[in-house]
């Protein structure tokens, strides 16, 4: 499984840059992406399920910056959305509007107005009253909205419950087993054009049976649909294949994957809309950061670095195991450490007991499988300037994103007056 980054000569390179170079002129903590790999892993979404013509809808809220979108557009890609800024960046993207799915249980008003009049492909529509929102809004501009009822097939996904999503008690979609009734509803609503159905389990899924007991739920329900002549073109199958984040996981290759969806799809009267974010970017992107102190303790011994969980939450937010790496290889004896950022919170880690090779102050280190779920995560907690994100192309670096600066931290923050003594 490729991380889109290997050492060359004992230095880290992302295609023909060395990370370092990125390091020296762009500072850490950093953000850095390959083209290549974000394209290689569309193309093989692509490739693989070409013989039942896919609609690959990349997960916008993976990593959202414009650069990413614009490549995920002129690559083909259409786009899952789940609020009226994606829709925003998706347009400032130049991304085809007629490729966007709409999720989300809670889209306000002017949400659904904005998608309307956009004229998205569809909406996933999560509850009763949200189809009575996005009914009464196209009446009143005029049109029918396009939908699917996003249904909650009740099946396990066997991941963090965080990222679960399919589950009966989870606030996602609505119940299978009562979804027949809701799309009887809105078969009778002015403002709906009923065109999909879809489903979205949750995320880092491993278990290839839990995608095929959705899809067989899925194609079920939309057979049983068409039968009373509410017409299904679309069936959304939502995104969660898994990546490696540790060397020693092996989640379902793509080819399994796609034999999965091939089954149940081929000869079908629906064409598949699938909405990856982490297969398609996680493993194109690291974080780059430095070595601010070393301390040792008579129990734990630290490598304090200068990113913390402000820049990535996953390890504090789910204690997912990023793998590091020094940027320049060495030989050195390893012992084992935390890793930790300077955030005043015990949960500000990156990694905890950890083997790693001893490095010194100023040493760069690469955080892996950082390309989903990163950057977008991060806040300006402990007031800390988000970090920059380059996309790499060849030998080509690219500044995506400047690094945030202490002025906007503070935009929009006022002193009232009676304060002002
Ligand atoms: N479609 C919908 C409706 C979703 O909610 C998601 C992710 C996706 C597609 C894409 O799923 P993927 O292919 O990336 O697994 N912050 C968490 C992940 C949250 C996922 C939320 N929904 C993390 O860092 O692991």
């Amino acid at each position: 499984m490729s991380f889109s980054v290997e050492y060359n000569n004992d230095e880290l390179y992302m295609e023909k840059v060395a990370v370092k170079e990125i390091a020296d002129s762009v500072g850490t903590p950093c953000y850095i992406y390959s083209h290549s790999t974000i394209e290689k892993n569309f193309n093989s979404y692509l490739n693989s399920l070409a013989e039942i013509d896919p609609l690959i809808c990349y997960s916008t809220k993976a990593n959202s910056n414009l650069a990413i979108l614009k490549l995920y557009s002129n690559l083909g890609a259409g786009f899952d959305i789940v609020s009226g800024g994606e829709l925003k960046r998706v347009l400032l993207a130049g991304g085809d509007t007629s490729k966007v799915v709409f999720s989300g249980v809670g889209k306000t008003d002017s949400e659904i107005e904005a998608a309307i009049n956009a004229d998205i492909l569809f909406f996933n529509i999560e509850s009763v009253d949200e189809l009575h929102a996005i009914n009464r809004v196209a009446i009143s501009l005029n049109k029918k909205a396009p939908i699917a009822i996003r249904v909650n097939p009740d099946i396990d996904p066997k991941t963090h419950p965080y990222i679960s999503t399919g589950f009966k008690k989870s606030k996602f979609g609505i119940e299978i087993a009562s979804s027949i009734d809701v799309y009887r509803e809105a078969s009778k609503m002015e403002g709906i054009n009923i065109i999909a159905i879809d489903a979205h389990i949750g995320s880092q899924i491993f278990e290839l049976s839990s995608f095929n007991d959705s899809l067989q739920k899925l194609t079920d329900l939309a057979d049983a649909l068409i039968k009373e002549n509410i017409n299904i073109r679309y069936i959304d199958i939502g995104g969660g294949l898994a990546i490696t984040y540790s060397k020693d996981e092996t989640p379902p290759s793509m080819e399994e994957y796609a034999g999965i969806v091939i089954k149940h799809l081929k000869g079908k009267p629906y064409r598949p809309v699938i909405e990856p974010g982490r297969s398609l970017i996680g493993n194109a992107g690291i974080m780059i950061t430095k070595v601010l102190y070393t301390k040792d303790g008579s129990e734990k011994n630290f490598i304090i670095i200068d990113a913390a969980m402000n820049d990535l939450i996953r390890p504090a937010f789910y204690n997912s195991h990023h793998e590091i790496i020094p940027v320049k290889q060495n030989e050195n004896e390893t012992r084992t450490v935390d890793i930790v950022g300077p955030i005043c919170e015990s949960g500000d880690f990156l990694a905890t007991d950890r083997e790693f090779p001893v490095v010194a102050k100023g040493d760069n280190l690469a955080v892996l499988s950082a390309g989903a779920y990163g950057f977008v995560m991060s806040s300006n907690y402990n007031s800390r300037p988000r970090a920059a994100e380059v996309l790499v192309k060849g030998d080509s670096i690219n500044i995506i994103k400047e690094r945030e600066k202490f002025e906007d931290l503070i935009s929009g923050e006022k002193i009232p007056d009676f304060l002002s003594k």
